[in-house]
């Protein structure tokens, strides 16, 4: 039962002992042949199988690897290279204000986060576990072995290497004996390496620097001027069949020969007004603003002016108009805490004693218009509120100015008293 294998060719070469391999069956032998030199204290061993074997770990003594740590500390780096990337660019190097989110807002950075953890992860396990086993490797003395070779097919083996501080010449082939084995031998290998034919290192240094070429022509045609036309690669997208606006039209089927349609009559663009009239510009027919109202002023307006007023103006501009809303405090506060930045306070629509220009300067027409189309930070309201209203709002704003700056003669002489706190 003892061969030893004498490999067909030996060349020049020295051959000296790779271990002992043992031959088996079938599953059973194999497990317990693998206990019996796993109790007897071996290190540098394998198992062969064609296919998994369940609990050959067990009866390997196969600890756990390091390969989990390394695909944990993969996964990690990704988690925090995301994590940081995110933060220096989107909180430090170029603060963005996104929907008045937090700066550091880290719902959004989640699925970055998740797939450079997984990546990392999945590169790491890749790589570890190919140096981790001295992988790829395209030789390995056991295929000096006529017999190894059905390790994939029907046969189940265990070797020892002669590496391994235990192996004896004698004792470990007896141990391996005492496992029954269909077959016992010796696995030789060749002291020295044969060397790798010398054209494969000109065609590697050839090919290394073959892709120098590509990146040498990147680099070149950022500064060099070309007169040939480019190259197209992918000719249907480059060449698609259809017209740009404003061209004309080869094909016969419109009669005008454009490429773009005419309007339908009655059209109307969005942003077009068709029925433009003081009522919805605040101007009049020559383009200045206008200062009256052009719809009936009665208490029913004036009422409808500061319920839209409360609703859409008071947030910011405040119930009376000073520009001290809940909105502007609540950005006052934020400011002081240092934690927002930017913030342009709402005008005080009533103005100050000397400051007149909202109450005195502008026109009605001028009001209305920068309730439709805002102005400068303030957003245009024209979308939400019809120019009916906007006109009662612009009649409740004159109304509060005239109230912060009563003149005497508008009191009313039964209130005259009260005021003046008698
Ligand atoms: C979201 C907050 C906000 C709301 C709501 C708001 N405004 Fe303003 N408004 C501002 C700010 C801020 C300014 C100052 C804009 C600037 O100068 O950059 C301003 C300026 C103004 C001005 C002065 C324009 C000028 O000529 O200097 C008027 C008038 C005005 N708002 C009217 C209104 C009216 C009427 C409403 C309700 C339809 C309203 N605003 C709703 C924030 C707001």
């Amino acid at each position: 039962m003892n061969h030893d294998a004498t490999p067909s060719n030996t060349r020049s070469h020295d051959w000296k002992v790779h271990g002992y391999v043992a031959e088996y069956g079938d599953v059973d032998s194999l497990i317990h042949a693998c206990e019996k030199v796993r109790d007897a204290g071996y290190t540098k061993w394998d198992a062969h199988s064609p296919f998994p074997v369940h609990g050959i770990d067990d009866a390997m003594g196969i600890k756990p690897t390091i390969l989990p740590w390394i695909v944990l500390g993969g996964g990690l780096t990704g988690l925090l290279t995301a994590f940081v990337l995110q933060w220096w660019t989107n909180a430090i190097d170029y603060p963005f204000l996104i929907s008045g989110k937090p700066m550091m807002s880290i719902p959004a950075w989640i699925p970055v986060c998740f797939e450079l953890t997984v990546l990392l992860s999945a590169i790491s396990a890749f790589l570890s576990v190919l140096v981790l086993n001295v992988l790829p490797a395209l030789y390995h003395p056991l295929f000096n072995l006529e017999r190894f070779k059905r390790a994939t097919d029907d046969k189940f083996f265990v070797s020892i290497e002669a590496a391994d501080p235990l192996f004896h010449e004698t004792n470990t082939k007896s141990l391996l004996a005492s496992t029954h084995p269909a077959a016992l031998e010796t696995c030789m290998e060749e002291t020295k390496q044969a060397k790798l034919p010398i054209a494969f290192h000109y065609v590697g240094a050839l090919a290394t620097l073959l892709t120098f070429i590509p990146l040498a022509l990147i680099y070149k045609a950022r500064f060099a001027k070309s007169d040939a036309p480019r190259v197209h690669i992918v000719w249907d997208m480059d060449w698609q069949p259809k017209y740009k606006t404003q061209k004309q039209a080869k094909f016969t089927g419109f009669a005008d020969h454009r490429t773009m349609r005419q309007q339908i009559p009655g059209t109307v663009a969005w942003g077009d007004d068709p029925d433009a009239s003081p009522l919805t510009t605040g101007k009049d027919a020559a383009g200045n603003w206008i200062n009256n109202f052009p719809l009936q002023v009665d208490a029913q307006l004036m009422a409808r002016g500061e319920e839209r007023f409360g609703i859409y103006c008071a947030p910011c501009h405040g119930l009376d108009g000073a520009g001290t809303g809940t909105v502007a405090r609540r950005a006052e506060q934020l400011l002081a805490a240092n934690k927002a930045q930017g913030w342009t306070r709402p005008a005080s629509l009533v103005g100050t004693l000397e400051d007149a220009r909202l109450r005195r300067d502008t026109p009605n027409g001028e009001l209305f218009n920068t309730i439709t189309n805002g102005k400068n930070t303030m957003q245009g309201y024209g979308g939400q509120i019809t120019p009916k209203d906007r006109w009662a709002i612009v009649l409740y704003v004159r109304a509060l100015q005239r109230a912060k700056f009563l003149p005497d003669a508008d009191v009313p002489p039964e209130l005259k008293d009260k005021l003046a706190g008698k």
